[in-house]
């Protein structure tokens, strides 16, 4: 079929394979421009398919020669209606893994059932026997808690009063007034449940009782701060109640891991276009301006470039770098004050008709349709494709 995007709001309904496949072929190839890591060589990747877990699987596979196996939830192909790009991504993933003689598996199911926890740690028991790295990179908008069967949605609201500011519809590029009424205790508890550390806690445990954690294990979440324009929705909004549990979860995890000689982090990673960041209010307008100062001060990254980094720099080397709250900084370049401060002073003046030429909104777009395999360099769209791809190693 051809396919093309069809996009509602924040989100687009179709994916291209080609695209995907590209979008995959180009940050292995990014990886092994930066040569080896002496880094993990048993990893497994919760939420695989996209953004930073794809990110850190090509980096664990492709850097440092390790077996992956990845978790998702992402919806299949079915004829005439393409796959979620976490599915394309994941089968190009496996394709080039097994061409470079790499053991990759997948499991497609909620990670926070006991049923997809049960069934890797299955898989591993039998195939991979133990694991030196664990990423947890979920993004998800509800949860259903596995004793209760209660489901949680989390919302993103803030904390101190009503907030009102700018925010851009990045289709359009038209920037208009938001305001967003503060969210109350209940809205904090559905939020933490589904985006804190529980869940991680849970996988860590479940994985230790299985013995199927190597001795030096590590584990990873990943985390987000932001800039002060942002901060109200975001760091003190429910999410950032959220991350601040996550990030409370990493020092009981190293508690828990202290017999194996292990050690859990949480990364504070770049704001990034993925399906997750582009739900969040105001966060495209500040992408889209970030973008800019940054791509000016030629320090851009993408989710690639900043795991790549993570492991290099921060991770696989003799001391891991963390901040007073014992945070591993990779969003040290978005965070410079200077960039900070450039930032401040576009946003003061951004509006609908200078936002094209004072912000990178372009960028915005084109990574937004990346996401989905559309708009890659080099893919004929006009081309018929076929929407039938199957997973390999999926189990
Ligand atoms: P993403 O949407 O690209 O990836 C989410 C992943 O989770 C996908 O692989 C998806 O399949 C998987 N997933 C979702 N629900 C699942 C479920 N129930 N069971 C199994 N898998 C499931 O998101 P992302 O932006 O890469 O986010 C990953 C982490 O990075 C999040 O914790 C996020 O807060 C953090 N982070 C994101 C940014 C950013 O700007 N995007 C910045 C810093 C930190
Ligand atoms: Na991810």
């Amino acid at each position: 079929m051809i396919i093309e995007p069809r996009t509602r709001g924040f989100i687009c309904l179709t994916a291209h394979p080609k695209g995907c496949e590209q979008n995959v072929i180009d940050q292995i190839e990014y990886v092994q421009s930066k040569g080896n890591i002496d880094g993990p060589k048993k990893v497994l990747v919760i939420g695989a398919s996209t953004g930073f877990g794809l990110a850190s699987r090509i980096t664990s596979a492709f850097g440092s020669d390790a077996a992956t196996i990845g978790v998702f939830l992402e919806k299949p192909p079915s004829e005439g209606r393409p796959a979620s790009p976490g599915w394309y991504n994941s089968a190009y993933f496996e394709e080039q893994a097994h061409k470079a003689g790499l053991y990759a598996k997948s499991i497609n199911g909620d990670a926070f059932s006991h049923a997809i926890k049960d069934q890797t740690i299955k898989l591993i028991k039998e195939e991979l026997k133990e694991i030196d790295l664990v990423i947890y990179s979920l993004a998800s908008p509800v949860r259903t808690h596995p004793d209760s069967g209660e489901r949680f949605k989390s919302v993103l609201k803030p904390l101190e009063g009503t907030f009102r500011n700018n925010t851009v519809d990045f289709h359009t590029g038209k920037i208009s007034e938001i305001s967003i009424e503060p969210g109350n205790e209940e809205d904090i508890k559905n939020t933490v449940t589904v985006m804190g550390g529980e869940d991680w806690k849970m996988w860590m445990d479940a994985l230790q009782k299985a013995n199927v954690l190597a001795e030096g294990c590590k584990t990873v979440a990943y985390s987000y701060i932001g800039s002060e324009l942002t901060e109200a929705v975001y760091r003190k909004g429910t999410i950032g109640k959220a991350k601040d549990d996550l990030e409370a979860t990493a020092f009981s995890i190293t508690d828990s891991l202290e017999k194996l000689n292990g050690k859990a982090y949480v990364s504070v990673n770049k704001a990034l276009v993925t399906q997750a960041s582009s739900a969040i209010p105001v966060i495209p307008l500040y992408i889209s301006l970030l973008y800019k100062v940054m791509k000016e001060k030629n320090i851009h990254e993408g989710c690639i470039e900043q795991i790549q980094r993570l492991f290099s720099d921060r991770l696989y080397t003799s001391t891991t770098e963390i901040d007073d709250e014992g945070r591993i900084r990779i969003d040290d370049w978005e965070m410079r004050e200077d960039v900070q401060a450039e930032v401040a002073e576009l946003w003061k003046k951004v509006t609908t008709e200078t936002l094209p030429k004072l912000g990178d909104l372009e960028g915005y777009n084109k990574d937004f349709f990346n996401l989905f395999g559309f708009k890659v360099a080099g893919i004929d769209y006009d081309k018929e494709v076929n929407e039938m791809v199957q997973i390999p190693g999926l189990q």
